[in-house]
């Protein structure tokens, strides 16, 4: 499905990007792959290549550091010549309404969660027009509905989703899609990375197993299955969506 294509995916080394790169891996993408966690990462491309037979390039970077995003792009481009497909998938979480959020906290999920997408694509978008390629964002469903309690993390994911909108107009005629998953809660480690305790999290699975209409929150795969459907040429309609994967949970309202 994706033979000799190209794929760049942020956060590989972890959760949804992990899920990605292997789905990706099985189709027969050239991977290129990156985060900070360079053990994760090797395990991760390991992995793909178990699958897939050809190694993926790994490229460790710190995204919030601009000449390392410079970088990611840089070696990609110089080790395969061209880029067909770009996952912004990296992120991180916190909670924190307006009276609780401070400066600080805003600016680092916004130097994590936006800045370093915008540079990566900006860089990238070059590459993509050549190979007439596409983007998928990995956004939340925080981006489409309001959570009062993880404000500045809602802010960062609706930026990114007015982003998609935005770019895939301008890239439209240029034949780049462009996209976003929307995810409700799946499991990996972005909660006990926001610092969620274990006991926390346990309590939190439960009560959102009941917010997700289907029952259950998701996992990494189920959103890798909806970033690959959306990168595919079975997709080659779509652009600028936000394709929510929540188990229902984007259409409920409290009654
Ligand atoms: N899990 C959910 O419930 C959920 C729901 C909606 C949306 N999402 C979104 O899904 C995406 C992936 O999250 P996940 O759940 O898979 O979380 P995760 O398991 O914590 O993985 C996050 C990934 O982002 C990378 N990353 C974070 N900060 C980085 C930085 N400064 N520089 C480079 N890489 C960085 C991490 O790299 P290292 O580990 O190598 O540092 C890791 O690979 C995020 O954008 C998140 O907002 C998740």
């Amino acid at each position: 499905m994706f033979s000799g294509k190209v794929v760049l995916i942020t956060g590989a080394s972890s959760g949804i990007g992990a899920a990605t790169a292997i789905s990706f891996a099985s189709k027969g993408a050239l991977l290129a792959l990156t985060g900070r966690n360079a053990i994760n990462l090797q395990n991760i491309a390991e992995k793909c290549e178990e699958k897939s037979n050809s190694k993926p390039l790994t490229i460790i970077g710190d995204l919030t550091i601009d000449s390392d995003v410079r970088n990611i792009l840089d070696t990609t481009i110089k080790s395969y010549g061209k880029l067909d497909i770009l996952i912004n998938n990296a992120g991180i979480l916190a909670s924190g309404s307006i009276e609780d959020t401070t400066i600080e906290q805003y600016d680092e999920i916004f130097a994590t969660n936006v800045r370093p997408v915008y540079l990566l694509t900006h860089l990238a978008v070059p590459h993509l027009i050549k190979t007439k390629g596409n983007i998928v964002n990995v956004s939340s469903l925080a981006g489409l509905r309001a959570f009062a309690v993880v404000l500045a993390y809602s802010m960062s994911k609706a930026a990114l989703d007015h982003f998609t909108r935005c770019v895939s107009l301008a890239l439209a005629p240029k034949h780049v899609r462009v996209n976003s998953v929307n995810p409700g809660v799946i499991i990996t480690d972005i909660h006990a990375r926001s610092g969620m305790l274990k006991t926390e999290y346990i309590e939190y699975l439960k009560k959102m197993n009941d917010m997700h209409p289907i029952g259950r929150v998701g996992e990494a795969e189920e959103v890798a299955n909806a970033i690959v459907f959306l990168a595919s040429d079975e997709a080659s309609f779509i652009t600028g969506e936000t394709l929510s994967v929540a188990g229902g949970r984007q259409h409920v309202c409290p009654r």
